[in-house]
């Protein structure tokens, strides 16, 4: 027998005087109306922002909330301005003069949440898309679900190509487990809303169909999407992908062609362009292979539209970049064969002058000498992705503020080839290690002069400085600070996983910039990877990380607010009566 949930809140008598009243049953506070000869039963807080609906009105059965004037079908509660979120309407029965109310039957489940996720990203809302965030996790729903719904919808609705939106959702989903449980939600919420901004007004993408038949084999559509890629055709190369998908090709052979178009040519769109194609693999390693062809054909028009280095007046001159790496290339199969079987030690810190330094032959050569004595590509790679996380933590704050990108962007495509690799063994994305190599030449001028990296004395309690993080970043340019600081915690014996859940947390209080995100979750990573090899190189990466984090901070923190708001309405709290 089912249970009757309904429970008695007012005496019909005592509402039919007044026409509005609240009840507060269980410790809820709902409001109940008299319409018409109906009794309607609802949440007393405005969905948006709290405010108390008796203290609204009701007209040709619309309830108006006084503060926004968002309007509501007083019958079932729903929205018809979608920013304000439908209010919990509550089953109402009149029994012997008493008015009883269904309590169990709020509505608020996890369907009804995730629509709400749906309608937040069609509409570019961001607080419904916070409060359904924190529903569904609130619900015991994995990050992974909206996560898939997101990657799901900014995908379809791009319009072009895999854009701001997408990446920081994936950012934010790969900066999860390193963030205290409470700031999981925020984080996800960060993505999901940028996906929403970024998709505000796209059409959706068709993608082609496959070849009619799949007798081409997965080497013969790699070839010929490059071709596409080189003369710029997204639509066939779109075409080549669907069918190499319906064809069988796993992730190592997708990523092979994606990222072998993507070292066709030097350094995509400053880097961009590869970051973008590791995110959307792993992407779909975390909502599974079935978004594969949305996913990977998103990123197709970033490989045919971008600009190319080669391209660039830099790449140029005064040296000509172009001829030293292609020679390079030419000789990559042999240095790879020679380096086959052999092990090479890996003196990390002796490599650093020549690859800091200003001899762009002489780093292509220590390049390839490093691959013909053994060291491994994905090893070359880490070195050159911890090579470019110095340089940011070398940057010198008197280099105009844009200059932060230009250093960011050389180590967020280094951290992609490193993370490539680490899925697929590419020849043709070896070329990658190169290219950010050079990049890395390209961008001395940003450590002219060099900041020292910190050398701090440990201190006794390094938790202290912990709590010394958040105050200073309410500073601006607190960036030298910043980078002793996260250097004396570490040095002092603090937690690393303590020091990058706090560095999570300072990100996603801010209105994070696009940037800022790739360079924290890329420096998390290279960290995880480096620490077993050298704790002190590691540290290095923490230490550019808070540098940039600084150097960025503070904001208007109005995201921040967004999520407040939604996080204390969904506990309950009663936001107007402050
Ligand atoms: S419309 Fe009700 S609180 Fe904003």
């Amino acid at each position: 027998m089912e249970r009757d949930t309904f429970v008695s809140v007012a005496r019909f008598e005592d509402l039919q005087g007044k026409g509005c009243i609240t009840v507060h049953p269980n410790g809820k506070t709902l409001v109940l109306f008299l319409y018409g000869d109906r009794v309607y039963a609802l949440d007393n807080r405005c969905p948006h922002m709290g405010f108390p609906l008796d203290r609204g009105s009701v007209e040709d059965g619309i309830l108006s909330c006084h503060w926004h004037h968002a309007r509501f079908d007083l019958a079932s509660g729903g929205a018809f301005d979608l920013w304000a979120d439908d209010i919990d309407s509550f089953p109402v029965d009149l029994r012997d003069g008493e008015i009883y109310v269904d309590l169990g039957a709020n509505g608020n489940t996890i369907e009804r949440q995730r629509n709400r996720l749906r309608d937040g990203l069609q509409h570019n809302l961001s607080l419904v898309v916070a409060k359904a965030v924190i529903n569904l996790l609130g619900h015991s729903v994995m990050p992974a679900e909206p996560f898939r719904i997101g990657l799901e919808f900014g995908t379809l609705y791009r319009g072009m190509d895999w854009g701001r939106g997408l990446t920081t959702l994936g950012c934010a989903i790969n900066l999860a487990p390193y963030l205290d449980a409470d700031d999981r939600p925020l984080a996800l919420f960060h993505g999901l809303a940028d996906v929403a901004s970024d998709t505000a007004g796209m059409s959706p993408r068709f993608n082609p169909r496959p070849l009619p038949n799949d007798e081409t084999d997965i080497s013969t559509l790699k070839e010929w999407f490059r071709q596409f890629v080189e003369v710029r055709d997204a639509q066939a190369g779109e075409r080549a992908i669907v069918s190499a998908l319906r064809a069988g090709a796993d992730d190592t052979q997708i990523a092979d062609m994606l990222f072998t178009a993507a070292t066709d040519h030097r350094y995509l769109d400053a880097g961009h362009t590869l970051d973008f194609i590791n995110k959307a693999l792993t992407s779909v390693d975390l909502a599974g292979w079935d978004q594969a062809e949305l996913a990977f054909t998103s990123v197709v028009p970033n490989l045919t539209d971008a600009r190319r280095m080669e391209e660039s007046n830099a790449w140029r001159k005064p040296i000509d970049l172009i001829p030293l790496l292609e020679d390079a290339f030419a000789q990559l199969p042999d240095a790879l064969e020679q380096g086959a079987g052999r092990e090479a030690s890996n003196e990390v810190e002796a490599l650093m002058p020549t690859l800091l330094g200003d001899e762009p032959r002489a780093i292509i050569d220590l390049l390839l000498d490093c691959l013909r004595e053994g060291i491994p590509p994905i090893e070359l790679a880490g070195i050159v992705a911890y090579a470019a996380a110095r340089r940011i933590a070398h940057f010198h704050t008197s280099n105009e503020f844009g200059d932060w990108d230009t250093a960011l962007h050389t180590f967020t495509f280094a951290n992609a080839v490193h993370q490539g690799l680490e899925r697929v063994d590419s020849i043709g994305l070896t070329r990658g290690i190169f290219d950010a190599a050079m990049s890395i030449y390209l961008d001395r001028f940003l450590n002219l002069p060099s900041v020292r990296l910190p050398a701090p004395d440990p201190v006794a309690a390094p938790d202290i400085l912990l709590d010394d993080f958040e105050p200073l970043l309410n500073l601006q340019q607190q960036v030298n600070q910043a980078g002793a600081l996260a250097a004396q915690y570490l040095v002092s014996g603090g937690s690393p996983e303590k020091l990058m859940a706090k560095m999570g947390h300072l990100l996603l209080r801010e209105d994070r910039d696009f940037h800022t995100i790739q360079c924290v979750e890329a420096a998390f990573n290279q960290y995880s990877i480096i620490r077993g090899k050298s704790e002190e190189r590691a540290n290095h990466v923490l230490v550019a990380a808070a540098r940039y984090l600084a150097a960025h901070a503070p904001t208007m923190r109005s995201q921040l607010q967004t999520f407040t708001i939604a996080r204390r309405l969904s506990h309950g709290e009663n936001l107007f009566e402050e």
